[in-house]
């Protein structure tokens, strides 16, 4: 028996998720398989893109496609970090304490616009996420299984917002960027609107709820047997030190964005219905994996360099196994 079996009705409930999704947000593909790697690999999300590129959207849902729990938090000005981990309240009919759990504790959380809350509300939620756990009076108290956080921020930086601190970015495992919309897929977002379509009412849309929890578990068991040969950990870690080598940054991905590396390309490679990973596959994930985690030069910045344009020249220049 191969290592995977190539059918899968797990990946065919995914399969079916992504045409669930397609109900709603047209385009897009990349950002929706980017969170569906995200879920099978547990990991968080950062979604970037800029106002009415139906990042809320696209999130609402993928929730409304799977049976777990979600809820969304809109990170305003004065959301304090009790109203996002939850905080002890007294009950005056018994005189104790008690804790109410905050919307952390879920499966699938969305926080929205986490750029518009202040750094000290925006650490509870990466403490949350970096210890799948909230430490409350002491009392640390686990969060559900899974407990995946996709984050949305605006890339323009207005006034009154608070960038991530970059040191806690690599919390995120895929940093995704949602495009301005092809025409043709523009038109036809025009065309569903023009026909009924309300993004309020996701059922009405037809969205339906076709993978859960147990599925995912065992979506992820079949990725943990995808096979990754010694050279193809090698092209990993070779990609990931010649970041550490480019003259434009002044901080490379480090081992813990390695790790993240073969754990996409994996999920991807598993996707894509293979029971092995290609170093195609860690190139197609090398860019949403990576580009949070490397730190450009104040110069290069300033010579237009992005984090894009590093990694496609490390990818152009790190030999690849045959
Ligand atoms: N690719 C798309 N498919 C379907 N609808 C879209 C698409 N892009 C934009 N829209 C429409 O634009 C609306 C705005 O989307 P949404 O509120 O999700 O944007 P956003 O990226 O979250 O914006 P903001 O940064 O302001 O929060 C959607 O409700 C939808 O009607
Ligand atoms: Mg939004």
């Amino acid at each position: 028996m191969p290592a995977a079996e190539p059918a899968s009705d797990v990946r065919d409930a995914l399969a079916r998720l992504r045409g669930e999704v397609g109900k709603a947000v047209v385009g897009q593909d990349a950002a929706v398989s980017g969170l569906v790697i995200a879920l099978l690999c547990r990991g968080h999300v950062l979604l970037e893109g800029v106002p009415g590129v139906a990042k809320t959207l696209l999130v609402r849902t993928l929730s409304a496609a799977l049976s777990l729990d979600t809820k969304r938090v809109q990170f305003t000005p004065d959301l304090m970090p009790g109203d996002v981990t939850g905080s002890l309240v007294y009950d005056a009919r018994t005189a104790q304490f008690s804790f109410r759990e905050g919307p952390v504790f879920t499966n699938l959380l969305l926080a929205d616009e986490i750029n518009r809350t202040p750094p000290k509300t925006q650490a509870s939620l990466l403490e949350a996420m970096e210890e799948r756990q909230v430490t409350v009076d002491g009392t640390p108290r686990p969060l559900p299984d899974p407990f995946v956080v996709v984050a949305t921020q605006n890339p323009v930086e207005y006034e009154g917002t608070y960038p991530l601190p970059e040191a806690q970015l690599d919390r995120f495992l895929l940093k995704l960027t949602l495009p301005l919309p092809e025409r043709a897929d523009e038109v036809e977002v025009l065309a569903r609107h023009a026909a009924g379509f309300d993004p309020r009412d996701l059922r009405g849309a037809g969205v339906r709820p076709v993978a859960d929890a147990a599925a995912l578990a065992r979506a992820r068991a079949e990725v943990a047997r995808v096979q990754v040969a010694r050279e193809v950990l090698g092209y990993a870690v070779d990609v990931c030190r010649a970041t550490r080598q480019s003259p434009s940054l002044a901080l490379g991905v480090s081992p813990r964005g390695a790790t993240a590396l073969l754990a996409t390309s994996r999920a991807w490679a598993w996707l894509s219905g293979r029971t092995y990973v290609t170093p195609d596959d860690v190139k197609a994930l090398a860019h949403p994996t990576l580009r949070h985690r490397v730190q450009l030069r104040a110069e290069a910045e300033l010579e237009g360099v992005t984090a894009e344009s590093v990694l496609d020249s490390v990818l152009a220049s790190v030999p690849v196994p045959r």
